[in-house]
């Protein structure tokens, strides 16, 4: 483990000082909330790859297709020797791409960026072995604070894929894709994939999964605030929530108290009390509709090149252009 290429912009302390200051906000909050990027503890981060092999989370699979479809035209258009993913993850779909850029000639470097070290250290871990003559060197850090930190010593494409830009607000979501832009220069590429709206039918199980797999990675974020916080919630007094919201466009997962109930969270000497029914809510997941997600790109200053979809128009795989 220790010679894993890790670089870590984000301090363990750091990291804990966001939790507590996050989960003050969000449980004193009227309705309730918690961000979603402290579902990926080891355990979270197990559990989500577990939900991309459910028969019911289409989005790992159509993405993958339409990576593999389009693998070696992105590698051309691109023609970069860095590639860099925010919110990697494990990595796995990222496989074709750096396969198709080896063999196009350009890539030399691949750089794997989330907030979860135990994602990232197994993804480098194999692909360094998978791709020796490919340099993986990974970054330990929050995407929405952490981009001038990004390599700058040669042509770079920043992937971000899984559909994770659906799971910011929509003002987190437009700084966001500003501040991607401002990392880029004239010329780079961003390489996007996000849901589509589709029908309600498909979506919700998506996030709602007979076998319960999405239920125990939304209740895990409340044993992260055991661990990490001190906090007595018990998790099996919680129940997995997933609805589609048609107003908005988006998928919100929720934990709803089965009882009414008090938690103590003892790093941050709070009482957060729970009425019977009372919803906390975990995680959105925007889908886009084609008009809306290409004027958001165009508005943070891309140009879109691509715009690839499946049969189905599920889901989306953008190739957008930074412009001057
Ligand atoms: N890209 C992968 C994983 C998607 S799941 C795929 O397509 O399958 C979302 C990933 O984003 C997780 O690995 C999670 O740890 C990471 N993540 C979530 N919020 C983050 C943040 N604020 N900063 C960095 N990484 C984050
Ligand atoms: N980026 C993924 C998505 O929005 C994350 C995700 C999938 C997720 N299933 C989940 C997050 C269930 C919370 C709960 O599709």
């Amino acid at each position: 483990m220790s010679d894993i290429a890790l670089d870590v912009h984000i301090s363990p302390e750091r990291l804990l000082e966001d939790l507590r200051a996050d989960v003050r906000q969000g449980l004193t909050a009227t309705p309730k909330w918690l961000s979603p990027k402290w579902f990926y503890d080891a355990t979270g981060s197990a559990l989500f790859e577990n939900i991309t092999e459910l028969p019911e989370y289409y989005p790992t699979r159509t993405e993958r297709a339409l990576i593999e479809a389009h693998a070696f035209d992105i590698a051309e258009k691109t023609d970069a020797p860095i590639l860099v993913e925010l919110g990697s993850g494990s990595s796995d779909k990222t496989r074709l791409l750096l396969t198709a850029g080896l063999k196009h000639g350009s890539l030399e470097r691949y750089v794997p960026q989330d907030v979860s070290p135990s994602a990232l250290e197994g993804a480098i871990d194999q692909l360094s072995r998978e791709f020796p003559s490919l340099g993986v060197r990974g970054i330990v850090s929050d995407f929405t604070d952490t981009l001038q930190n990004l390599p700058a010593d040669g042509r770079r494409t920043i992937a971000f894929l899984g559909g994770t830009l659906g799971n910011l607000i929509p003002d987190e979501r437009a700084r966001f894709l500003a501040d991607i832009a401002r990392a880029l220069v004239s010329g780079e590429f961003l390489l996007l994939g996000v849901g589509l709206v589709i029908e309600e039918s498909v979506l919700v199980p998506a996030y709602d999964d007979a076998a319960g797999v999405t239920a125990q990675f939304n209740s895990n974020v409340l044993s992260v605030l055991n661990t990490r916080l001190g906090a007595d919630f018990d998790p099996q007094q919680f129940e997995h929530v997933a609805l589609w919201n048609a107003e908005e466009e988006w998928i919100e997962m929720r934990l709803r108290a089965r009882t009414a109930q008090h938690v103590h969270i003892a790093d941050l000497e709070l009482d957060v009390s729970f009425d019977e029914g009372e919803e906390l809510r975990t995680e959105i997941s925007a889908k886009f509709r084609r008009e809306g997600i290409d004027r958001e790109l165009v508005d943070a200053g891309f140009r879109i090149d691509e715009f690839w979809t499946d049969p189905q128009e599920r889901f989306a795989l953008i190739l957008a252009c930074r412009e001057k």
